[in-house]
């Protein structure tokens, strides 16, 4: 154990690097012999600090497990935001999330067990809430970066409940065991639902209304439509939103073949497994955005839209309702073979001033009329 009860300069209370050493030092401890074995001596120890200078900095314990809990939370949050840097756009979520549990499983498991113990250690220690309080936001604000604000918290909850379940499973759950789980917590349905482990089951059955949205535009008010109807979904539907257009690559038929590029994969199997779809979409220059006509193309040569119960609510507040986009609209699905539920298309126009703190339309009339849209396609669903 090193000493530095030396008198040399900078080592004294005044030492800017202690109170880290020290927090550092207790979680040393903690990963040691779990939260129990945390005393002002034995971390006084292991950070080669004299006592009087643990409790110099943390005058009782749960001021020193409050701070090395915040430690644990900031280093946490710290990979998070970089694995969601390193993600490409358009990346599958539940593969990634399911490859970042099993990386917490294995190479960075013993981080993960001391950053559970510190959390679990506020169940019984209120001092040591407000930070436990702050990493739940702090996990939540990032998947909500990926998704929208309510399926952040979904997302987070899933994720944090999950990994905890996990490290305590002999066997743990495999990679693709986990992939199911996040892409039933994502989308409401599971790609193979009669192999999900029953451990990580327990999500009813439903089918899936796919949310295609036209506006790639972060403020967009047709997201926003789409984001208050995944609230809305009516009973036995979850509404899903997709978010891969930004990733599609140009349609060239060439490149329809037997192996198309993962995007157009992941586009059609998502409208291969819905049993409905709801689109909603601007007008750029007189006619439907390219990207989402890009989307559309992709579509057309294949069989997934066919006979699909497909509707769209126009949002446009302009003069011209966005009729032209609409109108081309109605013609492409027409090409795709969609069965148009005429009662489900709907124009409510939203305003962005109406779009609340959390990104969904406040407009209570527009919020009935999705519901009214929403019932009359589920109930065209055979
Ligand atoms: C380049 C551009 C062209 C547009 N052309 C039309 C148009 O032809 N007709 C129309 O009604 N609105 C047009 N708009 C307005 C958009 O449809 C409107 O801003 C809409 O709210 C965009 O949808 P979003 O909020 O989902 O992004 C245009 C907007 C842009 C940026």
């Amino acid at each position: 154990m090193a000493n530095d009860n030396t008198g040399k300069r900078g080592r004294g209370p005044t030492d800017p690097t202690r109170r880290q050493r020290i927090t550092l030092a207790a979680i040393a401890v903690v990963a040691e012999g779990g939260v129990a074995a945390v005393t002002h001596r034995a971390v006084a120890a292991t950070a080669g600090v004299p006592l009087g200078s643990t409790t110099y900095h943390f005058a009782t314990l749960d001021d020193l497990l409050a701070a090395a809990l915040r430690t644990a939370a900031e280093h946490n949050v710290a990979k998070l935001r970089e694995w969601e840097r390193s993600l490409a756009p358009g990346a599958d979520l539940a593969t990634a999330l399911a490859d970042l549990v099993t990386y917490a499983l294995t190479d960075d498991r013993a981080q993960t067990v001391v950053e559970y113990e510190l959390y679990v250690a506020a169940l019984h220690r209120p001092r040591l809430r407000a930070a436990s309080t702050a990493w739940d936001n702090a996990v939540t604000e990032l998947f909500a970066a990926r998704t929208d604000p309510n399926t952040g918290r979904l997302l987070a909850a899933a994720f944090c409940g999950l990994l905890m379940q996990a490290l305590l499973a002999d066997p743990p759950p495999t990679r693709e065991e986990l992939t199911a789980f996040f892409r039933r917590s994502l989308h409401g349905t599971s790609p193979a639902p009669n192999r999900v482990d029953p451990r990580l089951s327990g999500v009813t059955t439903t089918r899936a209304i796919l949310l295609l949205c036209g506006s790639l535009r972060s403020g967009s008010t047709n997201a926003a439509l789409l984001r208050t109807a995944r609230a809305l979904a009516p009973a036995g539907f979850a509404a899903v939103a997709y978010d891969g257009m930004g990733a599609l690559p140009h349609f060239n038929p060439d490149d329809d073949h037997d192996r198309p590029h993962p995007a157009v994969v992941d586009l059609r199997t998502r409208i291969d497994r819905a049993a409905a779809i709801l689109i909603c979409t601007p007008e750029y220059a007189g006619a439907l955005p390219g990207a989402f006509k890009n989307l559309l193309d992709w579509t057309v040569g294949g069989v997934e839209i066919g006979n699909k119960p497909t509707a769209w609510i126009n949002v446009s507040a302009s003069g011209t309702r966005a009729a032209d986009a609409h109108a081309s609209l109605r013609k492409v699905l027409e090409y795709t073979g969609a069965t148009i539920v005429e009662d489900a298309c709907a124009h409510l126009p939203v305003h962005g001033s109406t779009i609340d703190d959390e990104g969904l339309v406040a407009d209570q009339k527009v919020r009935d009329g999705v519901v009214t849209s929403l019932a009359v396609l589920a109930a065209a669903v055979s």
